[in-house]
């Protein structure tokens, strides 16, 4: 008899105690038992949002990955629902791996497979039990409504990847070539045979039959992507108008695998970088070669944006996994059975060939600023409203002349403190400390220089073990799992004695 696996993680759901769990996050979305990586299939329709993501149920038992599912009306409070994609066919028994949606209109969907409207792409990992051999496959899954989904009975659309690559092929992404109607396009992550990594570009006009086009490629960027590490992981094209130049861009976010450049930064074990161009074809024109990381936290990958209809726009909102590879020795396996979670959305904009990121939610919009007083630095004066709470969201803005400022999450015995400080150079640090918490292991403190003019301004999303921080108009996001104890609840204000700040507050908990 072949094992139920769908009954197998509804189960693993129903046993589950990670809700109750005093980290278990309160508008982050979490894996309801086991573990989570990438999000996956991110999609809006009609205002709901929907989030599908790498799901292991039996984790740490046994290394099995479903689609999970959950939506949401706000971004902050997520329901649950049964996993999406279950990894129990000849292509995908060793996991249903990484993906995007396609959300498509009513005029489009009768000639679309299945006559679907949502339409999700993932690669089916296979792995020989006796050699270990991997084959990677790209498949599809249909839904008519978003509640059921069908895997397509043609599945592999892409049985094996092409000559010149390794079986590291995966995690596709598809959207409508703005530039030919009746088009679609698919972008996926690979390895050459000379293992470096690269993304390759396929084509179709009905997504079932899709040709390859070749090699994405950078004319203008001297080389710089050529020999760039050995595997590029969850390649994605975003669409932006650049605030300063008013030029239409599309922006390649990705992680490669083994870069280390000689630079601030790049500590964690895989990065996640940008880049900013025009896709042509197959070439990313007018692409510098200049690439930074998105997030200088110490947990952040494989982020995604959410899919969207032409005829619902709205702002391109990404999500990421806050975690990253090998990553998976946190408090709450023990405490709760479940590690990861999701970042919140946030917005994307491109202000002069940068990247900026907000929250979707900001404390500004929803209370009256209050003023803060510093009381000397290591007295971390509380603040008031954040008594008692563990999740909640904080923007404070300080005087141009603060020499250093901040807060500090939790209590003196248990705490994170994130500051910013003017260096003997006169360029201001965002100086993260996370060594007086409960989890170190891959980074306690980290120091990030800002660019030269961001405001002296601090967001931080605080959720029990996970904290997201932007600094000035977003020039800066940093992302970190802090688990502070249970016990250390507030957050106080770091600053030097009479040191005024402004500030507004939400609390979610
Ligand atoms: C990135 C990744 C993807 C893959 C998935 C498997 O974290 O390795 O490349 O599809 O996770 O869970």
């Amino acid at each position: 008899m072949t094992e139920d696996l769908r009954a197998a993680a509804l189960e693993a759901v129903a046993r589950s105690h990670a809700a109750a769990d005093p980290d278990y996050p309160v508008v982050h979305l979490a894996p309801p038992v086991g573990r989570l990586n990438d999000p996956n299939g991110l999609l809006v329709d009609s205002g709901t949002y929907h989030a599908f993501y790498q799901f292991s149920p039996f984790h740490p038992h046994r290394k099995l990955v479903y689609w999970g599912h959950a939506s949401s009306r706000d971004l902050l409070h997520w329901t649950h629902h049964d996993p999406a994609i279950i990894p129990d066919s000849f292509y995908d028994r060793s996991g249903a791996y990484s993906g995007g949606a396609l959300v498509l209109e009513a005029e489009e969907t009768a000639a679309a497979p299945a006559g679907a409207p949502y339409q999700f792409f993932y690669t089916g990992n296979l792995k020989d039990p006796v050699t270990d051999e991997r084959t990677a496959s790209q498949c599809l899954v249909t839904s008519p409504d978003l509640a059921g989904f069908t895997k397509w009975p043609d599945n592999p659309l892409l049985p094996d990847h092409p000559a010149g690559y390794t079986a590291h092929y995966r995690d596709p992404q598809v959207w409508r070539d703005p530039d030919e109607p009746g088009s679609f396009r698919m972008l996926l992550g690979v390895q050459r045979e000379d293992l470096t990594g690269t993304a390759l570009l396929y084509r179709s006009t009905d997504l079932r039959e899709w040709e390859l086009e070749g090699e994405l490629t950078f004319p203008d960027a001297g080389g710089a992507f050529d020999h760039f590490g050995y595997m590029w992981e969850c390649p994605g094209l975003v669409h932006l108008t650049d605030e300063l130049t008013g030029q239409v861009r599309d922006v390649l976010i990705w992680c490669p695998q083994g870069v280390a450049p000689d630079t601030e930064g790049y500590e964690n074990i895989f990065p996640c970088v940008y880049t900013v161009g025009r896709l042509v074809g197959t070439e990313l024109r007018e692409c510098d070669g200049t690439f930074a990381e998105l997030d200088r936290g110490f947990e952040f990958y494989a982020p995604q944006a959410f899919a969207r209809r032409p005829s619902e726009p709205g702002p391109v909102l990404l999500t990421a996994w806050a975690g990253n590879a090998s990553e998976d020795d946190q408090p709450s396996i023990d405490t709760g059975g479940w590690v990861h979670a999701l970042t919140v959305p946030r917005v994307l904009t491109l202000r002069g060939g940068r990247l900026l990121q907000r929250p979707v939610t900001t404390p500004s919009d929803a209370t009256p600023g209050l003023t803060l007083v510093g009381e000397g630095r290591q007295a971390a004066a509380p603040i008031r409203e954040l008594e008692g709470h563990r999740s909640w969201q904080l923007r404070l803005q300080a005087a141009p002349d603060a020499d250093r400022w901040g807060l500090r999450i939790g209590t003196a015995d248990s705490c994170v403190t994130i500051e910013l400080a003017r260096a003997t150079d006169g360029a201001t640090q965002l100086i993260v400390d996370r060594s007086r918490s409960r989890y170190t292991q891959h980074g306690a403190t980290r120091i990030v220089t800002l660019p030269a003019g961001t405001a002296p301004r601090l967001e931080v999303l605080h959720d029990r073990s996970i904290t997201e921080v932007f600094v000035g108009d977003g020039e800066i996001a940093f992302t970190l799992r802090s688990f502070v104890a249970p016990h250390a609840t507030g957050a106080g204000l770091l600053a030097d004695d009479g040191a005024q700040l402004t500030a507004g507050t939400v609390v979610y908990d």
